[in-house]
């Protein structure tokens, strides 16, 4: 190629790439497939080093191989992203005003802005002509991990401006945060799915014991995401699509960085401009003379700022008049016309009326403070957490006490010690139940920490749990039927277990308070659908302890059917990839929660129901569905194959009988339909086989099932290829 087409194809390939990148890293939906967009960039990368002269340092060769090899690269910000002075009482902010005046040569009263320091993560996003065109967290300030690939999951953030006239440049600033109920919403998913990998692993280890499996909840506690501001930054720069994909962020701007074509006058029109291109802003700010004035706005937004979506550690006061700014200059980190004011954690002191126990939907119970309300960061309090039994009894913590309640930013309240002077003769110490309040079911303790925790698996708040897990999108996806309403069938109507869900009626769901004629056809309307769900979504929805989302798609690809799944048996489960046990011989704790969930007379009875209702227990992956293939004499079957065989190889024969809808077991089992024995063989299949009564077929029935099979298959299209392999 001659320098002048390979110049001409450089540029075409860069503009490709580009564009291809945007819609898989920005508008979260390639064009092209993973292996062309990688041919792309492997012919410009051998163009670029055939013709070194044309390289340039920002050509996606450099960027594509960073990002994929060592997750997020490093990239400058425009300008600087500083940092704020703090300041914590009022004789500091003074300060700051008097020493503002003093730079600025004024006499009267300062302007300021006062708005909320919001508690997220910090981002810089770049808009060129109005497209988003790169996003950044904050770094050190001077530069930061270029995110842009993850900015779907920030909602909110606009990837073009609004409206039609937009500034040349404009480095943005503000937080990356997620909202309360997002936060709470994984946070409990992460402790189910903690809880369900930790009591399984301690049913394996108490396999043979009767006591209740111990496991420390207060570990699990410690492993879950603490506030949404970590969640927020760690979901930023996650690297997995499939977790981002899941989980949403909200972006919140309040300051400009580099810009062209951009300006604006007072910080306290900022956020009307920001809205005005679509990008969202801080929707709280109050305009205020000299630091009295900025006070007076400080102790209003503390009113209110447990109302805002997002979390807020302060208040940032700001020189109104931006023409001043320059004037007013920095520190080393700082701007000198702005300063954050911190809110504190509030205590305040309280009566504590009485002690309830709730009962969590895993059982896991925490004793509740009941208090006597009480103001405190704005909102009123009537209850507090006391954590468990065991930080009762440590810091002796009485019912009818004072007791010292503290908020900090915006955690749930919670009793931090009594005020022991203030109790009379008759106090007594707080005696922890020993029976479930919900069910009267005994409690079991774990850990050194004394936590509680009810067995019962029908205590309601644990049904709750479970069909609410069936109901969720992730599962049978039935609309309408969120936590709220189950808990309502589960008091009201008397359901219990998946498939009473099936014979609720219009007339009984419009017993239920909430529900009108509509609200009641659509609930039964989506039920109605959930029937035809992916095997996949019913498998992850029973809930078999350690069986997520990617192992309930293993298995009904696998298996299936839910009726083959059912009568596998744990090696068969083990010998799956990804299943495996420990050793060869011992089946997979997963194998063995799978076979422990369907041995379960009760769990049998509830897949009966279901089966009678209509649920499809078949999967529907392509070949599968196909209805040739189903009725192909090894669909559905397990086999072994015993011996070497003559006309094939062990993996051909096993992906043929793959292709066809069997499945392959590594040894002989009262599951197995059939074992495939070649000439010769008397091994322990044969004998297994033999003792069980297992059909053996011979090399050449298995060629003829195979040609059937074939014949059957025929007739689909673009299918025949693959099937007439051998
Ligand atoms: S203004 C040059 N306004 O707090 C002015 N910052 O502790 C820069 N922050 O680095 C910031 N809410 O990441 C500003 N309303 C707000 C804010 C805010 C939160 C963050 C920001 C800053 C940090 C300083």
């Amino acid at each position: 190629m001659d320098e002048q087409s390979a110049k001409r194809r450089i540029e075409e390939l860069r503009e490709e790439i580009a564009r291809h990148d945007r819609y898989y890293r920005i508008d979260n939906s390639p064009k092209i497939s993973d292996d062309d967009f990688d041919l792309l960039v492997r012919e410009l990368r051998s163009l670029e080093s055939e013709f070194p002269r044309f390289r340039v340092p920002d050509s996606p060769t450099e960027r594509v191989g960073s990002d994929s090899s060592e997750g997020f690269k490093s990239v400058g910000h425009l300008s600087p992203m500083l940092s704020l002075d703090n300041v914590f009482d009022t004789s500091e902010l003074e300060d700051f005003d008097s020493r503002l005046r003093k730079i600025l040569g004024k006499e009267g009263d300062l302007d300021y802005c006062v708005e909320p320091k919001i508690d997220g993560a910090g981002i810089s996003a770049v808009y060129e002509n109005g497209k988003l065109s790169r996003l950044l967290t904050r770094g050190d300030g001077e530069s930061g991990d270029d995110i842009t690939c993850n900015a779907f999951v920030i909602k909110n953030l606009p990837l073009k401006l609004s409206g039609n006239s937009f500034p040349k440049l404009l480095e943005i600033r503000g937080e990356c945060y997620m909202e309360r109920g997002e936060f709470e919403r994984i946070r409990e998913e992460a402790r189910r799915e903690y809880e369900a990998r930790e009591l399984s692993k301690a049913r394996e280890r108490d396999f043979f014991s009767d006591s209740s499996p111990a496991v420390d909840f207060s570990e699990i506690e410690r492993k879950l995401p603490s506030n949404p501001r970590n969640l927020a930054a760690g979901t930023m720069k996650l690297l997995d699509r499939s977790v981002l994909e899941k989980r949403s962020l909200k972006a919140i701007f309040y300051s400009i960085g580099a810009s062209e074509g951009f300006v604006f006058e007072r910080q306290s029109d900022l956020p009307g401009i920001l809205e005005g291109l679509g990008l969202p802003a801080v929707n709280w700010f109050g305009t205020a003379k000299g630091s009295k004035g900025a006070f007076e706005k400080i102790c209003e937004l503390e009113e209110v700022r447990s109302e805002f979506p997002f979390d807020t550690d302060g208040a940032v006061v700001k020189l109104d008049d931006c023409s001043l700014h320059a004037k007013a200059g920095m520190t080393s980190h700082s701007p000198r016309w702005a300063v954050a004011w911190k809110y504190r954690a509030k205590r305040a002191k309280t009566k504590l009326l009485s002690i309830t126990i709730q009962v969590g939907r895993t059982g896991a119970v925490t004793p509740v403070a009941e208090l006597e309300p009480i103001r405190l960061s704005g909102t009123m309090v009537a209850r507090a957490t006391l954590h468990n039994a065991g930080y009762i009894s440590e810091k002796d913590i009485r019912v009818g006490d004072e007791v010292v309640v503290e908020k900090a930013g915006e955690i749930i309240p919670a009793v931090i010690e009594p005020v022991a002077e203030s109790r009379g003769p008759e106090s007594v110490p707080f005696e922890f139940p020993t029976h479930c309040p919900e069910c009267g079911t005994l409690l079991k303790r774990y850990g050194e920490k004394m936590l509680y925790r009810c067995p019962n698996a029908e205590c309601p708040p644990q049904i709750v749990e479970r069909l609410s897990h069936f109901a969720s999108r992730d599962c049978m996806d039935i609309r309408g039927l969120g936590d709220k309403t189950v808990g309502q069938l589960v008091e009201h109507l008397g359901v219990r277990d998946f498939a009473d869900i099936y014979s609720l009626t219009r007339e009984k769901i419009l017993s239920l308070k909430e529900f009108e004629k509509k609200s009641a056809d659509n609930l039964v309307k989506s039920i109605e659908d959930s029937k035809n769900r992916e095997l996949w979504r019913l498998i992850f929805g029973l809930g078999i302890l350690e069986i997520g989302e990617r192992f309930a798609k293993i298995l009904a690809k696998r298996f299936g059917s839910l009726d083959a799944l059912m009568g596998a048996s744990a090696e068969e489960i083990s010998a799956i990839d990804g299943f495996g046990g420990a050793s060869k011989n011992s089946s997979s704790v997963r194998a063995l929660s799978i076979r422990a969930f369907f041995d379960d007379p009760h769990n049998a009875e509830t897949i009966e129901k279901l089966r009678k209702a209509g649920l499809n227990f078949k999967d529907s992956s392509e070949t599968l569905f196909n209805p040739s293939v189903q009725k192909s004499p090894f669909f559905g079957k397990s086999f072994a194959i015993t011996g070497t065989l003559e006309s094939m190889g062990r993996s051909r024969a096993k992906t043929l009988i793959e292709n066809f809808g069997g499945r392959i077991s590594s040894s002989v089992t009262k599951g197995t339909d059939a074992l495939i024995a070649a000439k010769g063989s008397n091994g322990s299949k044969m004998r297994n086989a033999q003792e069980f009564g297992t059909r053996i077929i011979s090399e050449g029935e298995f060629l003829e099932m195979l040609e059937s099979s074939e014949k059957l298959a025929g007739g689909i299209e673009g299918e025949s290829e693959q099937m007439t392999l051998f």
